[in-house]
């Protein structure tokens, strides 16, 4: 298929969708009274292990950055707070592979993975991984109704997430995967707010590429509530 010229300005999401999705409550309820058993995939799991070993040579607490795409955002984060260590999750290698090092300033409290978070936060909810921060920033918004499934809320992999806890941000530039986030959430116990969102900063290509062509941001945040 034919690359989008950078010049373009982005699309606004579309969707056959108008409302929270119907199916929501009982697809998140499902989720969470079934295990999710898909089988790891060995390169998740061996990245997993990369993490983990990166970890220990640093006892800081750990913010994720899933999705991280080129990793822009990790780089920032970890500039942002150098009290902790940022971990960015991405599964194209395509992108991780854009990444820049920032050479006048590097900084060694972050480390990028190629993983599929299908795994990853599974694997990390295992290891009783407790996040200080868990950014989602402008995941794939996956806007057909039949597509609830592939959303991080809709997917089986959701409980994970919950158990990773932290205070939690996801931002969109579609409205209504923030508001369906924010009601998964709710659904699971917790209290989120969604508010728009206005960057003084951006952070991330998609959150540049956006707000740049004037589309409004939105952003979901959530303290989770302690697994039990
Ligand atoms: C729309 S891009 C946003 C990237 C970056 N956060 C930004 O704002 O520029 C979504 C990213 O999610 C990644 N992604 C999608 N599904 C994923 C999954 N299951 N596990 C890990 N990364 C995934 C894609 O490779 C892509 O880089």
């Amino acid at each position: 298929m034919k690359k989008r010229s950078d010049n373009i300005p982005p699309r606004e999401v579309t969707s056959n969708q108008s409302g929270i999705h119907p199916n929501l409550a009982a697809t998140v309820t499902k989720h969470l009274r079934h295990h999710f058993q898909k089988p790891y995939a060995q390169h998740n799991v061996d990245a997993f292990n990369t993490a983990c070993a990166w970890l220990a040579q640093r006892s800081k607490p750990i913010i994720l950055d899933s999705f991280c795409g080129t990793g822009e955002s990790s780089r920032q984060l970890a500039r942002q707070f150098p009290n902790s260590v940022i971990i960015g999750v991405d599964k194209s290698a395509a992108r991780l592979q854009r990444h820049q090092v920032n050479q006048e300033h590097p900084l060694d409290n972050y480390l990028l993975v190629r993983a599929d978070v299908d795994d990853f936060w599974r694997l990390a909810a295992e290891a009783n991984w407790q996040l200080q921060q868990h950014f989602l920033l402008y995941p794939n918004p996956w806007p057909k109704s039949a597509q609830l499934q592939y959303r991080a809320h809709g997917s089986a992999v959701f409980p994970a997430l919950l158990r990773l806890g932290g205070d939690l941000t996801l931002r969109s530039n579609w409205k209504l995967y923030v508001e369906e986030f924010a009601c998964a959430l709710t659904i699971a116990g917790n209290t989120a707010e969604t508010t728009s969102y206005v960057p003084t900063e951006t952070i991330t290509a998609f959150e540049r590429k956006y707000h740049l062509a004037g589309q409004p941001l939105w952003e979901c945040k959530c303290t989770l509530k302690p697994a039990i």
